[in-house]
């Protein structure tokens, strides 16, 4: 079935402003990232939509997960793609996913983390055949314009101005061929639609439909949550544990990256030991039993596969008893490979394959044990989840 509406949520940004090291989208606010705040308010409101998120080139698998996760049985309806070098690129990268039957696009930032979904529903509610809607909230400080010199130069009627937010509603033929229109960056799609001869109306915004630029705002947005950061609270942890033998034949792959020059692992899929570790954690706190008791360890289709296919499978499995990770931590045994070359690279890697910080560290056994011998490696993780 087609949807009479589509939402393109952009969270393409680098986030420069907010001065953190993941894209704004990525970042945590109270235990749930800011796109997947975001998509819990779009999937929240009353008309069934198609929802197309555009991500960072680099998180484009990340976003997809969350946005599964948000979605639950309606993730048909989900499409991810990379976004832009400007947010004006990254929404026309949006466009080019809308189903045919799609009538009415709204444009909304994944930056309005705590959108409520009544915001959604009023915007869809007002978008004709002719007609842009965005939402507006009056403007409460007095405006001033200032000249180069940092001189005030006059007071500008307050009643004549408004500041506007996302999501703006568009009808969809006339926002596309505006977009294939514009020969310029414009600040928001509304100027971008109006450029090409099209009237724009306003509902009325909603204070908790700000945009998370600044951390001041990041703070304002925890506040409004509250400390329980709209989880019931409860917190659960998980341990999991897997070992393998080096097997000289094969490629080494750990951590979910391929180690050129090193032996690699025996045993089942690609013996990613480091990731079937983080698998068992995270079924473990969800009292999901284990990755053997899930997914079948003589399986034939699981027998190649590798390890990123069964941290996704767990991953949604973990999500669909309603949890989410907090975090992950985990310990490789082992005399090889070594890891501290590359432990940022590692640590970004599952990061962005559990969507929550994981960290990763190293140790040898001094010598003793299996590992000491240098016959296989062990690896120990935790995982922590909400619900
Ligand atoms: N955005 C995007 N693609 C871009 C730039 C911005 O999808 N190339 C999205 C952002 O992810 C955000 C929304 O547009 O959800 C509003 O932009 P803004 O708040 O400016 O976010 P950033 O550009 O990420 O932040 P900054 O300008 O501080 O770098
Ligand atoms: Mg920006």
């Amino acid at each position: 079935m087609g949807f009479r509406v589509a939402v393109i949520v952009v969270a393409a940004g680098s986030g420069a402003r907010l001065g953190r090291a993941e894209p704004k989208a990525f970042v945590e606010l109270r235990g749930a990232t800011i796109l997947e705040r975001a998509l819990r308010g779009v999937f929240a409101s009353s008309e069934p939509a198609q929802v197309i998120v555009v991500a960072p080139s680099g998180r484009v698998a990340q976003a997809r997960r969350i946005g599964e996760f948000v979605a639950g049985a309606a993730s048909g309806c989900l499409s991810v793609v990379a976004g832009g070098e400007t947010r004006q690129d990254s929404v026309a990268a949006g466009l080019q996913l809308l189903d045919p039957e799609v009538e009415v696009v709204l444009v909304h930032d994944a930056a309005r983390a705590l959108t409520p979904p009544e915001l959604i529903d009023r915007v869809v509610g007002a978008v004709t055949e002719d007609l842009g809607v965005i939402p507006a909230l009056p403007v409460s400080d007095t405006i001033k314009r200032i000249d180069t010199r940092e001189l005030v130069v006059d007071t500008i009627d307050r009643s004549e101005l408004v500041h506007v937010q996302t999501p703006q509603g568009f009808p969809r033929a006339q926002l596309v061929a505006a977009y294939a229109a514009a020969d310029q960056a414009y600040t928001d799609d509304a100027a971008l639609f109006s450029a090409a001869g099209h009237d724009v109306t306003v509902v009325e915004g909603e204070a908790r439909a700000f945009k998370i630029t600044t951390g001041w705002d990041l703070h304002r947005a925890e506040n409004l949550l509250g400390h329980s950061g709209g989880h019931s609270g409860a917190l659960r942890t998980g341990l999991g544990l897997d070992v393998h033998a080096y097997d000289d034949g094969t490629p080494l792959w750990l951590g979910g990256l391929y180690w050129p020059d090193e032996p690699g692992l025996a045993g089942h899929s690609d013996g990613d030991a480091v990731i079937h570790a983080i698998c068992d954690a995270l079924l473990s706190a969800a009292g999901l039993g284990d990755l053997g008791g899930r997914f079948g360890t003589d399986e034939p289709r699981f027998a190649d596969a590798s390890s990123e296919v069964f941290l996704h499978e767990t991953l949604l499995l973990v999500a669909g008893a309603g949890f989410a990770v907090v975090n992950v931590a985990v310990q490789l045994v082992a005399n090889r490979p070594k890891l501290s070359g590359r432990r940022g690279e590692i640590e970004a890697r599952l990061s962005e394959l559990v969507g929550a910080p994981v960290s990763v560290a190293a140790t040898t056994s001094d010598g003793l044990g299996f590992t000491g011998r240098g016959e296989g490696v062990s690896a120990l993780a935790t995982a922590l989840l909400s619900s």
